[in-house]
């Protein structure tokens, strides 16, 4: 509730007034690691606000299919460490060890409590869990094959997020929707709140917070074809980066093999899991070539190159033959209907295609960030200060997609990313409980707080450039698809380095038309976008920099993973002024949590 009306800082000569709040824990973001989040956080006692552009049943959560992985064992023989060795390999050694292991071992009560809070899971004949095989998940160190992806059909982010939306509704938290948070307001280093703009009726809005937790997904945007909605714009990254801080891995851009053609919307990974499988031109299942042992269930990087393998190769499908089939047709339609409706409905209204009949066409396709902003297993904001590499930033807080916790490292297996949110999620909560101080009272913001984000936010209102946000918007993404892609050469990234650093130049040059502040989709487009464009300039450079082959970074002039120079996180700021930035990086924490498992050694990873 506004308790106040703050003052009125006179802007570019504008006056915004400011509807000031007091909150314990301000989350911005109510996908899964959001609401899971802030349901901890207002069960835990502390006073709790969730600001979010979309309705939270909207948010990118929704999207995901395939499911959760948790060694549950339900369907076959199954371990913690199992899933730990697997992350960890899956990660291309990349990962933080120590967080992996808090992934994995919190994994199965993280499932078991999405199903006491009423996730519909799909059920075994015994009526445990439903849980299906995903690429790169075995037992036994490598040995056997684990069914680890727990299932609501191919739903589950659909069931999940429905699910924790009601659940966080039964405790006091309070919810701001369609509120867009603006930028961060930082105080000596720390974070005491954020600003937003209320869409609905453009008032502005002050929230100081002794926590703010950022849980606002990824930046697939940034690419012209992705999975990911058009909301996921990275808005906590862009702000992140303009309040001085890094991020992290931003090279690492996961693509996922299976994109519709022309369309990019997700086939799921479990449709391979249920038993689909690629194919060329020829009507080969190339992938008994590239991973002869895990074949269509190697892991993402690996089933990616190889069917851009493929089409290089001229055994693309199509008359243009740039793409590849999934073939489903050889399954029973019952199972199809049972296990897979979603993508046998998205198969025909995106690809005319009945799967029951006929392969769909597919294409690698940008789908999930495994860098963002740097955090411990308790979702705690890192930066490297004077040395310190794990230097915790005060009042600020990140999970899910918008984090680099770092669980994924390299690239993340399949199914481990809703796992990240409810596990990460519930993680912040607790953490936010256990530091927070309920009774004592928060410092008065200074008199200008606030004042940064609105001259910005003034600035792009007025903008009267030469260059439309779309105009800028696509050439940002013609430049990270041509440039930024599944295999990347030092001359294509200097040329996309050149491309990208010209579009953030040009974006001084945007022109925005519409100077409402309701229901303004123009100004708001030019927020995302600029919130797009400084993470697609720190991947590209990010990219360019790191001159060796890990997970989803494939350089074709370094093909070799170099653990010697390279197994370290890379970091990256920016001044947002000079329009430049500054490239750093801290060590991967390569120890674990406990002495149940040792640290896992680098070494090639063989599919
Ligand atoms: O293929 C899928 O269902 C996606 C899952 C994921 O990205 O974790």
């Amino acid at each position: 509730m506004a308790e106040a009306n703050g003052s009125a800082p006179a802007v570019n000569g504008r006056a915004y007034q400011f509807i000031d709040h007091t909150f314990d824990v301000v989350v911005v973001g109510a996908g899964g690691a959001g609401l899971r989040a802030a349901l901890g956080a207002s069960e835990g006692g502390l006073k709790t606000a969730c600001i979010t552009k979309v309705f939270p049943t909207r948010s990118h959560t929704v999207a995901a299919q395939g499911g959760i992985s948790a060694a549950l064992g339900n369907m076959g023989e199954d371990d913690w460490r199992f899933h730990m060795y697997d992350t960890v390999k899956g990660s291309d050694w990349l990962g933080d060890q120590d967080a992996i292991e808090y992934l994995v071992r919190n994994a199965p009560a993280a499932v078991y409590e999405l199903e006491h809070f009423g996730v519909p899971f799909s059920r075994t004949e015994e009526g445990k869990i439903y849980q299906r095989p995903f690429g790169g998940m075995t037992t036994h160190y490598g040995k056997g094959r684990a069914q680890r992806t727990c299932a609501a059909a191919d739903r589950t982010g659909h069931a999940i997020l429905h699910t924790l939306y009601g659940q966080s509704l039964r405790h006091a938290c309070e919810f701001f929707i369609e509120y867009f948070a603006i930028d961060l307001i930082m105080e000596d280093g720390a974070c005491v709140g954020v600003v937003a703009l209320c869409m609905d009726d453009g008032t502005i809005h002050r929230f100081r917070a002794k926590k703010t937790i950022l849980a606002t997904g990824g930046y697939g945007r940034a690419y012209f074809s992705a999975t990911s909605a058009h909301t996921c714009t990275g808005d906590g990254g862009g702000m992140v980066l303009r309040a001085g801080l890094p991020l992290q891995d931003m090279e690492f851009v996961q693509f996922h093999p299976t994109g519709i053609y022309g369309a990019g919307c997700l086939i799921t990974e479990g449709a391979r899991g249920e038993g689909g499988y690629l194919t060329n031109s020829e009507g080969e299942r190339f992938m008994e070539r590239y991973a002869p042992s895990a074949k269509d269930l190697a892991s993402r990087d690996v089933v990616s190159r190889a069917m851009t393998m493929e089409i290089r190769e001229g055994r693309g499908v199509g008359k243009l033959k740039d793409h590849i089939f999934i073939h489903l047709d050889h399954l029973d339609p019952a199972l199809l209907h049972e296990r897979l409706p979603g993508i046998s409905e998205s198969a025909k209204i995106f690809a005319g295609v009945d799967v029951t009949k006929e392969p769909i066409p597919v294409l690698p396709t940008v789908h999930y960030n495994m860098g963002g902003i740097p955090t411990n297993y308790h979702g705690e904001v890192l930066t490297k200060v004077h040395g310190d590499p794990d230097k915790i930033v005060p009042g600020l807080m990140a999970v899910g997609e918008a984090a680099c916790v770092s669980v994924h490292g390299a690239n993340r297996l399949g199914s481990n990313s809703l796992t990240d949110l409810v596990v990460f999620g519930r993680a912040a909560a607790l953490r936010a409980v256990e530091t927070i101080d309920k009774g004592e009272k928060q410092r008065e913001l200074a008199a200008n707080a606030g004042d940064a984000a609105m001259a910005r936010f003034d600035r792009l209102r007025y903008a009267n450039g030469s260059s439309s946000t779309a105009e800028l918007r696509g050439r940002m993404q013609k430049v990270m698809q041509s440039n930024c892609a599944v295999f990347r050469t030092g001359d294509v990234l200097e040329e996309g380095h050149t491309l990208i650093h010209d579009v953030w130049q040009g974006a001084s040059d945007i022109r925005v038309t519409d100077r409402s502040l309701v229901w303004n989709s123009d100004l708001i487009e030019s927020l995302e976008f600029e919130n797009l464009i400084v993470q697609a300039v720190v991947t590209m450079d990010s990219a360019l920099n790191r001159q060796e082959s890990r997970g989803a970074h494939a350089r074709e002039d370094f093909p070799n993973r170099d653990d010697v120079n390279w197994m370290k996180h890379s970091l990256a700021s920016i001044d947002a002024d000079k329009k430049t930035v500054t490239l750093d990086d801290r060590p991967v924490h390569t120890y674990t949590m406990s002495n149940d498992i040792a640290y896992i050694e680098p070494k090639a990873r063989v599919y």
